[in-house]
């Protein structure tokens, strides 16, 4: 029987929420920056501005005590990646497209060695040391806008990082929904794990 308590201290649960709810607030906000005009009076634009900025600096502040946390606890051990993950990871995703759906048993067993499958180890480090740090430094560059787009290099540099702040946002909002979905394959249990 694996230790749940182990495998999900309280911080991690903690961790868990507040990023949950800062990246909801996050892409709410930055889907109304994107598609709205300064002008909209349903959502007021630079009412999405100041929580966005709010919520951005939060979510710095929030992964950066995830890091350090994982760093300095077993959690970390978890997020080692190798070239033999990517071959695990094509197994696992066969069981996901068609193995789940003939009935087929996990192809890995969770344990207190191997927390997570091959696939959800693999993208939790992207998520985590890829997409998260890009989405946080380019949504930290362009905090101070006025100042950034006051001079020529300013605009360049705005252009590079809200394109790669645009892209980040995708993968972790395409992230987020395939998250939800397999983590709702195992009805509530999965849940209970992270609350
Ligand atoms: C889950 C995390 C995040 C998502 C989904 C997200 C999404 C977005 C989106 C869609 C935009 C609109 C881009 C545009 O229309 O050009 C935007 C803009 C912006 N984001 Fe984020 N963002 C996230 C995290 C952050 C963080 C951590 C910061 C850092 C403080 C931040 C700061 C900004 C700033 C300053 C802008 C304004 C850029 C502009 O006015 O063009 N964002 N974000
Ligand atoms: C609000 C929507 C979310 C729900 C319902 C949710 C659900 C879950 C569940 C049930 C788990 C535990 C089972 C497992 O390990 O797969 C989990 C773990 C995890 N989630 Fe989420 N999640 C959400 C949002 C997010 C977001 C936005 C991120 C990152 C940007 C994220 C990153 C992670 C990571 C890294 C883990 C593994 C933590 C660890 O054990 O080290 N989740 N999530």
């Amino acid at each position: 029987m694996v230790d749940q308590i182990v495998l999900y201290p309280r911080w991690l649960k903690l961790w868990h929420s507040v990023n949950g709810i800062l990246c909801l607030f996050l892409m709410i906000t930055g889907l109304v920056m994107q598609y709205t005009s300064p002008s909209t009076i349903v959502f007021s634009f630079s009412t999405a501005i100041t929580i966005h900025n709010i919520c951005g600096i939060l979510l710095i502040i929030s992964w950066v005590i995830f890091i350090i946390a994982n760093a300095l606890s077993r959690n970390g051990s978890y997020y080692k990646i190798s070239f033999n993950l990517l071959r695990e990871s094509i197994v696992q995703f066969r069981y996901y497209i068609f193995g789940m759906f003939k009935g087929e048993s996990k192809p890995f067993k969770e344990d207190e060695v191997r927390k997570f499958n091959p696939l959800q180890q693999l993208t939790y480090w992207l998520t985590m040391y890829i997409i998260l740090p890009l989405i946080v430094i380019t949504g930290f560059i362009m905090i101070n806008i006025e100042q950034l787009l006051s001079d020529e290099h300013g605009i360049f540099i705005y252009q590079i990082a809200d394109f790669l702040h645009i892209c980040a946002a995708f993968l972790i909002s395409v992230f987020m929904i395939i998250h939800f979905y397999l983590a709702s394959l195992d009805g509530k249990t999965n849940f209970k794990k992270i609350i």
